[in-house]
């Protein structure tokens, strides 16, 4: 119970990885905003941290509105006291298109959400946190912060850039504050997000050729790794970003690693 009587914001925590980490960070005993853009959608995952003895409460709102970021950050203090990590994890998917047909309102839409509402929920919380002493944002980017997304959409590709630029700012800005600021980048996680924009036989071809360990990652062992970023056992971890990715971004899916064994095999042969 290492985040005990901590107030934790999670954005978009009614399904999916925000799921999770809404979870595992109640399990470790932080009192928990659920949200989402409407409050009813938050009510099942509330009722599984109540129901398991912890602390959770709803709170509707579009990140990508800052009245509404402002009003969720002012009720969490006025019912739970204090905002003592923020885990900006709502994100929706691009468009997987070619640039030239890209329209400016798919730029726009996926903008708004995954950048600018990370933008917004730091800025209504930073306040808080400098009041308290310190503070712990985790932002939920992806392996798309540092090379394309698999997903082939340029706007959510960029989005992710910009969620690691913030988080390496905003960590350098914040850090006489005692605010740390990481960024998980989870690669595929099965989510009604990676549901929705696939069929089973790509997420199958995605997984034999991109990720070494065979296996998408869960929702909750991307709540584990956010929970230890949360925790006083990283007091000193900030500006980092943390791949949960199965090896993804090794870049040793089943395709390269036919290439590097050709390679060792016609070095052993003495081919070279
Ligand atoms: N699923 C993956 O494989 C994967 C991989 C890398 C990164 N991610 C990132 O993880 C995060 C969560 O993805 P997921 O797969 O769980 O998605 P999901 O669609 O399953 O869940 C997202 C949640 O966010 C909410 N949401 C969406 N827009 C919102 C908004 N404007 N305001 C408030 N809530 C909003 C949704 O209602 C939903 O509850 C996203 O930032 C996504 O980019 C996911």
């Amino acid at each position: 119970m290492e985040l005990k009587g901590k107030t934790a914001i999670v954005t978009g925590s009614a399904r999916g990885i925000g799921e999770g980490i809404a979870l595992v960070l109640a399990r470790e005993g932080a009192n928990v905003v659920v949200n989402s853009r409407k409050v009813k959608d938050c009510e099942v995952v509330v009722q599984k941290i109540v129901s398991s003895g912890g602390k959770a409460i709803a709170i509707g709102g579009d990140v990508s509105e800052k009245a509404d970021v402002v009003a969720m950050v002012s009720e969490t203090i006025k019912q739970l006291g204090a905002v003592d990590i923020l885990v900006n994890n709502a994100g929706i998917e691009g468009t997987p298109c070619l640039t030239k047909d890209l329209s400016e309102e798919q730029w726009d839409r996926v903008l708004g959400v995954n950048l600018k509402g990370v933008f917004f929920c730091c800025q209504a919380v930073i306040p808080q946190m400098m009041k308290q002493g310190q503070g712990r944002i985790v932002n939920i980017a992806s392996t798309a912060a540092v090379r394309m997304t698999f997903f082939g959409s340029l706007e959510y590709t960029v989005s992710k850039h910009g969620v690691a630029g913030l988080s390496h700012h905003l960590a350098w800005e914040l850090a006489d504050s005692h605010i740390t600021v990481n960024t998980v980048c989870p690669g595929g996680v099965q989510t009604p997000l990676m549901e929705a924009g696939t069929t089973p036989e790509y997420r199958e071809m995605t997984i034999k050729r991109l990720i070494p360990l065979g296996r998408f990652t869960t929702m909750e062992e991307i709540g584990e790794a956010v929970s230890f970023l949360a925790s006083d056992r990283a007091a000193t971890i900030t500006g980092q970003m943390l791949a949960v990715d199965g090896g993804l971004l090794t870049g040793f899916g089943e395709d390269l690693r036919a290439v590097v064994r050709t390679r060792m095999e016609s070095m052993k042969a003495g081919a070279h």
